[in-house]
């Protein structure tokens, strides 16, 4: 098995002015390939912060974190930028979806950073949306949306691109239980296809469905 994800004794502190925050202190963790790991932890406890550079939007002050063996602090930035766009859909906490943007067009974005020809992005991006139960609302602007359906398009943009690391924060936070077990169901599957999954949950059901819960409280891993 290949280890995907590595953190070894990884601090991450923010300052704001005179005020730091503490928000990683010393975590180390590995995720093999294939495997579907939960976090779990309170408000503010440093889960976001630790899927920002599991997802090499974010880099540790201390430590350090290897993606597909690459020690991300090594990499040039334009190097991170690929490593991140080729290996790793993302599922932000807030969506991030560009509001002027169609749920079709959200979803193509990753597929043009990559260069796919236009044709062939209009049929994965629908067959995404499709995927997360959406084949109807694919001309619809975030704005045109509820929670939930722009939840599921933010799943369907992270999943467009057959990324090898899914990193998923609070993936069904807005979702009715049906809604909630289509997004699972689709996870599972993702990882029976041999991808690994890292997902944030406030949910003790929907985080007993992985196959590791880790645990994160004030900064540390337990
Ligand atoms: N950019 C930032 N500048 C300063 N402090 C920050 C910043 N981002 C997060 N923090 C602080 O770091 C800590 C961890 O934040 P983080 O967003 O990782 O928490 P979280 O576990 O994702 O919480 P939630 O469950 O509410 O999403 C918090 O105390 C937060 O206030
Ligand atoms: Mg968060």
């Amino acid at each position: 098995m290949q280890t995907v994800l590595e953190l070894a004794h990884v601090c991450r502190t923010y300052h704001r002015g005179k005020e730091t925050v503490e928000a990683l202190k010393n975590v180390s963790l590995s995720v093999e390939q294939g495997e579907m790991v939960a976090i779990t932890g309170p408000s503010g406890s440093g889960k976001s912060t630790l899927m920002n550079i599991l997802g090499c939007l974010d880099v540790p002050d201390n430590g350090a974190y290897y993606l597909l063996g690459h020690n991300v602090k090594n990499l040039s930035q334009a190097a991170r930028t690929r490593l991140r766009r080729d290996a790793v859909g993302f599922v932000f906490q807030n969506f991030c979806l560009l509001p002027g943007l169609t749920a079709r067009e959200n979803v193509e974005l990753p597929l043009i950073y990559r260069g796919v020809p236009p044709r062939q992005r209009r049929v994965l991006a629908l067959e995404a949306l499709c995927r997360v139960g959406l084949s109807e609302r694919t001309e619809h602007r975030p704005g045109e949306m509820s929670g939930g359906q722009q939840q599921r398009t933010a799943l369907a943009r992270a999943l467009v691109g057959e990324p090898r690391v899914l990193l998923a924060d609070e993936p069904t936070g807005n979702l009715d239980r049906d809604s909630a077990e289509v997004v699972m169901e689709l996870l599972e599957t993702l990882r029976e296809e041999g991808k690994t999954v890292v997902l944030i949950t406030h949910d003790d059901k929907i985080a007993k469905r992985a196959e590791r819960v880790v645990h994160i409280c004030d900064g540390i891993v337990h």
